[in-house]
Order: C-alpha cells, then structure tokens, then sequence
C-alpha cells in the first residue's frame, strides 16, 4: 500500500493530524494497534485549552464539544485548611473546557470514518525503514499478515509505548517523580463547580469532573501503589480529608466508583522530534505529569505545526517549515514541561519540611501577587497556538 503520509497511532495527535492533512487535501493512512472499542474506552483527561477548542471548531470537530462541554472561568485553590479562587478569565481573558478527551478521540474517529480514508484498528506498525530516504517504509501486522506502506512521510503518533521514537537517532530527557495519582471516576455530581487543587500534608487531590453527574478525582499516592490497598470507603476518607477547609458549608459529595486507576507521574522529551522523513508527534515525543492538563493540548500543537509544513511542502516543495518543525515544537514543549513540573512541584506533598515551606510560600503568592496569579492563569488556560501554522483553507 502507498499514501502521502503514513500515520502511526490513532490517539488525539494521529487522528487530528489525518482530519488536518485531509482537509488540506493530502492523504494519510493511520495504523492503529488497538481495537477501535480499546481506544474510545481509553481513560483519559478531561480539560482542553481555549487554543485547541478554537482549532477543533476552525476545522469543524467541535460540533459534539460545543453541545456536550463545560465551560470553565477559574480555578480553586485549597491549602491550609483556606480555598482561593483565581479567576483565569479576568486575568488570562481565556477559559478552559471540561470535556472528556476520550469523547474528543471518539469524534475524532467518527470524523476519519466519515472522510472514506483509510484507519486500520488491530493493526500494529512493527516497524519503520528508511526513514532518511524519499520513501520510508512502515512495516505493520492486519489479519496475522505483515504488510508494507510506503509513502512520502512518516508521522509517529504512537506514544510513549510506540514504536516509531526507538527508530530516530534522538535524545530523551527524562524526569520521574516519587508519586504517583491514584484517579477514580465516579457517579457523584461534582461538590464544586470547578476543579479543585488541594495541597494537603496528607497529599494532593484533586477534584475534577466530566459531566454533572459524573466526578473525577485524584490522590497522591506513592510510585508503587497496589490499588488492592485502596478500598472504595478509604478513597472516599482520604478525598474528603484533602478536600476539606474551614467552610462548614462545603462537603464532598459521594456516590459508587465507576473505575479507578494508578497512573504515574514523569517528564519526558525527545529531541529532536525528526529523524529524516519521520517525525514524532505528541505522546511519542513527550510526555507531562498530568498535573496541568497538557498532554493532549501539546499534541493539538505539534500536529498544526507539521501538517502546515506537510502542506508548505506539498505545495511548493519547500523544506523549510520541516526543517523547522522541531525546533518550532520543541520551544513551546519545554515552556510546558517547565510549566508541568513546577505545577506538580508545588501541589504534591513532600516529606521535606523545607520544601513543604517552599510550596506554602509559592501558593501564598498566587494568591496575593496578580502578576503571578496572571502567568499561572496564561499557561494553565494554554499558550498560543503556533499561529503561524494556521490549519489552511478546507480543500477536502
Ligand atoms: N502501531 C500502531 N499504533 C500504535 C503502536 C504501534 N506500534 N503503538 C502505540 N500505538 C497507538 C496506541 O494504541 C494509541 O492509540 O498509538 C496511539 C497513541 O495515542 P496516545 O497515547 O493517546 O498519544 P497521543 O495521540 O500523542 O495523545 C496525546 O492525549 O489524551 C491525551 O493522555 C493522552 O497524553 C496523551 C495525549
Ligand atoms: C481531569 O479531569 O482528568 C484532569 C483535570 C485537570 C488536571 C488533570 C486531570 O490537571
């Protein structure tokens, strides 16, 4: 088989990178591992930035969102027994949507389906060749048979278990982090009408939501965690202790866990993000802690850098914005990752009392200093979108 671009994973970033060269009128093939139901069920986070909202709705993915989301002004934060509110839109004049990514992912296939275009699902990429030549090869695996797809381009779209960022010549950059969150998703209509961050000496939590009738939750727990050792009753004690304040009229509201996970925390970044006519996009090239929400948001912005460049290219035969591209993602990946780390730095628990003081000072000063309530507000609700990598006139 033969395309223009071979896609290799079908999450956030491979899907809206197909419906983005589509719409551009260049054809991709998308090899997904897993089976189409594994994917939709796929737990994932539940905030989009203002800017990936915007580009979802320019290129007409937002149809479902804009009915079924929630729009979000501020933010909490809890420490010391005392809940701030920092109001994101009156200092960043952006807001953020509640919206449960693994519903974006089911848009996001149901609007591939529809272009006709190829999504293979069971069909794992087993390799890449030739990737430094005009025309890399993926090697994949459908009905117990190997196959070969050839094309101009190959996009690595698959993750951090992927395969596609072993076969670049890249540097990973690595941090973990000595906890982990312990997520439950429950029938519970959200306490808060907001999401919640609790700095407690207990550990963080943090209250989010997905609809108003479901609740997302999460507790730092150690990196090791058996979730055997987290009853549903335990759960529920230590949330509404880390969710506590002095406000005798707040109480967290209960009701049966519909799942709940460990997922650990760590930093990662590839670089660079190409490796001759293959590139990495979103998970496979970096991952955040989860603290801030980035993940997907990242992935929106690297896939509008490359398929402007893949149009740039197609277009004109100018390498240059491909040329660009990692060194065009990798900027804003970093400001995030800084963003990511310092979030997580100061909400979860330490052991260290100096540090314990650290975070307490910091927290304080979001809540007094505008200045710092203002950055904290600009990066949570998401930085620009590389503008100039605009999505391109519909030519599908
Ligand atoms: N061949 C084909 N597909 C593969 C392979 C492979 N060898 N390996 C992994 N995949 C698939 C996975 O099954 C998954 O569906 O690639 C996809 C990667 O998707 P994500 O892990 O969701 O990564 P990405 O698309 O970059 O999403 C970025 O969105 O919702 C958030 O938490 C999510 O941080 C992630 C972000
Ligand atoms: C979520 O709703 O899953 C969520 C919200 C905010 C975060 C992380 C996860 O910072």
């Amino acid at each position: 088989m033969r395309t223009q671009v071979a896609i290799v994973g079908a999450g956030p970033a491979g899907l809206l990178l197909a419906h983005l060269l589509h719409r551009s009128g260049i054809d991709s093939v998308v090899l997904e591992r897993q089976t189409r139901e594994h994917v939709e069920r796929r737990i994932r986070a539940g905030v989009l930035e203002h800017g990936t909202v915007e580009v979802l709705r320019e290129v007409g993915l937002a149809g479902r969102l804009d009915r079924e989301s929630m729009v979000h002004h501020g933010l909490e934060l809890l420490f010391e027994q005392t809940a701030h509110r920092i109001d994101l839109t009156a200092l960043a004049r952006q807001q953020i949507t509640i919206y449960g990514q693994h519903e974006l992912v089911k848009d996001l296939i149901a609007a591939r389906l529809d272009t006709g275009r190829p999504l293979l699902f069971s069909a794992p990429a087993v390799g890449v060749s030739d990737p430094t030549t005009a025309s890399p090869t993926v090697h994949y695996v459908a009905d117990g048979q190997e196959h070969e797809l050839h094309a101009d381009v190959v996009a690595g779209c698959d993750g951090f278990h992927g395969i596609t960022r072993p076969a670049c010549r890249a540097t990973t950059y690595t941090r973990d982090y000595p906890y982990a969150w312990l997520g439950v998703l429950a029938a519970a209509a959200p306490s808060s009408p907001e999401l919640i961050y609790a700095h407690h000496p207990d550990g963080f939590a943090l209250h989010s939501m997905r609809t108003p009738e479901v609740t997302r939750l999460y507790l730092q727990v150690a990196p090791d965690e058996d979730l055997a050792g987290w009853p549903d009753d335990r759960i529920w004690t230590a949330l509404a202790t880390r969710l506590d304040r002095a406000d005798p009229g707040w109480r967290l509201t209960t009701g049966p866990i519909l799942e709940k996970g460990v997922t650990g925390l760590r930093s990662v970044v590839t670089e660079p993000m190409r490796h001759g006519r293959l590139f990495l996009a979103g998970d496979a090239a970096h991952i955040v802690p989860a603290t801030g929400a980035k993940g997907l948001n990242l992935a929106v912005a690297d896939v509008l850098v490359l398929a402007a460049a893949l149009r740039e290219w197609y277009a004109t035969g100018s390498e240059h914005l491909l040329d660009a591209y990692s060194r065009t993602c990798l900027a804003r990946v970093w400001r995030v990752q800084q963003f990511s780390a310092w979030m997580t730095a100061m909400l979860h628990c330490s052991p260290d009392p100096f540090t314990q003081r650290l975070q307490l000072a910091q927290l304080r000063d979001l809540t007094r200093s505008t200045a710092a309530a203002t950055s904290f507000a600009e990066t949570y609700t998401g930085l620009p979108m590389p503008t100039e990598w605009s999505t391109g006139p519909d030519q599908s």
